[in-house]
């Protein structure tokens, strides 16, 4: 078990939590992690710490030995249909999945060791607002459906509580719908080269992280596992799924960024561009699926310190960056271990940025 030092409520949780666990068996611990069952009894002071154990608690409190079990789903109950570098993908039935948000993180499409304690509850906070903010301009695959409905075993349930949803299960469209405020990253290189983005032309003289005149849709193709998703331009996008619906999923996209990039900006975070997913029912109706404009699917960064002509520092993983950059690493898995005062304050940035957006 690895234990970590942290500060504040955190610390004082941890040491009184480790007194308790000697105490109590320390058993469990191991049980939970590598059978994932496993007969416990049920003294208060474990269902106690099985709460804590599982991050069933406020993320400020959780002890440190939480985040190496936070970092890999318990769920056995479920048919694993999809793990992500961050998300696991759970089939419920015909008609629903379970999305599990791990506290993975990933730096240069590798998921390192450690993780940021709170991420996936952050993560599906902050997917989970937007969600509800949309539903004016689109519906979304979100249900009602109680956790407690598709998870029985209650060491699933606690664990995967506020970092999991219950949604419809879609038919996912095979493209992927990014919408860009500004010229940056896989758009800066197109627009160096053909003075465009995807086919949209744009003025002569950008600079790299100008603000675009107006937001502009720029689809990619969803690629398969481990290929890089390819950047297409509007036309291939109609003659794969179809001219209505291509310019449905366009119209749609530009109007939720449009609002939510001004609502973010208003509170101090300029989102430069993010990417959604759309799925169809059996109907063909268009609905909003997968995660909604978190810092893992967008780039956000902090409005007070951003200046064309100099890549802007992402919001969230700045610090991580920072760090491997200082590494002689050479960006391909297995990623190193970052050091516990990185993993925290990046911890904070998604905190931070959870308190101004949500
Ligand atoms: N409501 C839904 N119905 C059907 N599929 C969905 C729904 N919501 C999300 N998905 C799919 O689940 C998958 C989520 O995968 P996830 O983003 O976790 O990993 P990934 O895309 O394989 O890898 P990465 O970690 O690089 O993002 C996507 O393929 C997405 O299209
Ligand atoms: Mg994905």
């Amino acid at each position: 078990m690895r234990i970590r030092c942290y500060t504040g409520w955190g610390a004082n949780c941890q040491v009184v939590l480790l007194f308790a666990l000697a105490y109590v068996d320390l058993s469990f611990y191991h049980e939970a992690r590598e059978t994932h069952e496993g007969k416990m009894k049920k003294r208060p002071a474990f269902v106690m710490l099985e709460h804590i154990a599982y991050g069933n608690f406020p993320i400020s409190l959780q002890p440190a030995f939480c985040y190496d079990i936070a970092m890999k789903s318990l769920i056995n109950s479920l048919p694993l249909i999809n793990q992500g570098k961050v998300r696991e993908i759970y089939a419920v039935d015909d008609r629903h999945l379970l999305i599990v948000t791990s506290d993975r993180i990933s730096a240069f499409d590798v998921i390192l060791p450690t993780p940021i304690p709170g991420k996936g509850e952050i993560l599906t906070r902050i997917s989970n607002f937007w969600f509800d903010k949309t539903r004016d301009i689109t519906p979304n695959h979100l249900t009602k459906i109680p956790l407690q409905d598709v998870l029985s075993n209650p060491k699933e349930l606690a664990w995967a509580e506020h970092r999991s949803i219950v949604v419809k299960r879609l038919q996912p469209l095979p493209v992927e719908a990014i919408v860009r405020g500004y010229l940056i990253g896989s758009g800066w290189k197109d627009y160096q080269q053909t003075g465009s983005v995807c086919g949209i032309g744009l003025p002569v003289e950008l600079q790299l992280a100008d603000k675009l005149p107006k937001p502009i849709f720029t689809p990619s193709t969803k690629a398969a596992m481990g290929n890089h998703d390819v950047n297409v331009d509007f036309d291939t996008m109609s003659s794969q799924i179809g001219t209505e619906l291509a310019q449905k999923v366009r119209d749609t996209s530009l109007a939720i960024y449009q609002m939510s990039a001004d609502y973010a900006l208003e509170r101090g975070i300029i989102i430069a561009d993010t990417k959604f997913e759309f799925g169809l029912d059996e109907h063909g109706e268009l609905y909003l699926i997968d995660e909604v404009l978190t810092p893992d699917s967008s780039r956000f960064w902090a409005a007070d310190t951003y200046r064309p002509g100099i890549s802007p520092p992402s919001f969230d993983k700045q610090f991580v960056r920072d760090y491997l950059e200082t590494l002689d690493w050479d960006k391909t898995a297995p990623g190193p271990d970052l050091p516990d005062k990185i993993a925290n304050k990046t911890a904070d940035k998604y905190r931070e940025a959870m308190k101004r957006l949500v």
